[in-house]
């Protein structure tokens, strides 16, 4: 296997919606690698119905938080559909990167990372400890907050919050 160093990191998700724990996945991976493309799954078959939100309207929400965000701009955000490590080989990326928030979460990541090390040896999964103040945000609180009518604005960026609130409908 070669051993050259990796310029290129992709951080997958759904993103559905892109939260403060993902910004900060999203930083700290800037800091890491000299190109960053945010990949965005098109998850299809997620949650029994699918994601709230559309592909494109996923992406086009994380450019928007990227943009208010102190994140740099040069990061890409592009939707796919099919495999991670074929989009990897596709747009040149070296590494996956995936923010680890607690134990809970080790389980499945150590599953997607040994499946796709089986799939592409090439592709180094990188995982980073999620910051403690947003340990404990996900997608799925950020939804069901925010269909409960529930103020978000602590977990999500404004423009994020401004699309729950059109969605979801709340004063
Ligand atoms: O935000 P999520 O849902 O935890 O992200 C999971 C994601 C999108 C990274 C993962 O489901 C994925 O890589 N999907 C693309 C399809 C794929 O490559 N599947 C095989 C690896 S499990």
């Amino acid at each position: 296997m070669s051993t050259s160093r990796i310029a290129h990191a992709c951080v997958p998700g759904t993103f559905d919606p892109v939260t403060y724990g993902h910004l900060d996945v999203i930083r700290r991976s800037c800091r890491l690698f000299d190109r960053v493309t945010v990949a965005v799954a098109a998850s299809y078959g997620k949650n029994g119905t699918g994601p709230a939100f559309s592909l494109d309207e996923r992406v086009d929400m994380i450019r928007g938080a990227i943009a208010e965000s102190d994140i740099p701009s040069d990061v890409e955000v592009v939707g796919f559909e099919g495999l991670l490590v074929d989009l990897c080989h596709q747009i040149g990326a070296g590494a996956v990167v995936k923010g680890l928030r607690a134990a809970t979460d080790f389980e499945y990541e150590l599953q997607q990372a040994d499946l796709n090390n089986l799939m592409a040896p090439d592709i180094e999964s990188v995982y980073v400890m999620g910051s403690r103040e947003y340990g404990y945000i996900s997608s799925s609180i950020v939804r069901e907050l925010a269909a409960l009518g529930r103020d978000v604005s602590f977990l999500v960026p404004s423009s994020i919050d401004k699309r729950l609130k059109d969605r979801f409908g709340r004063s």
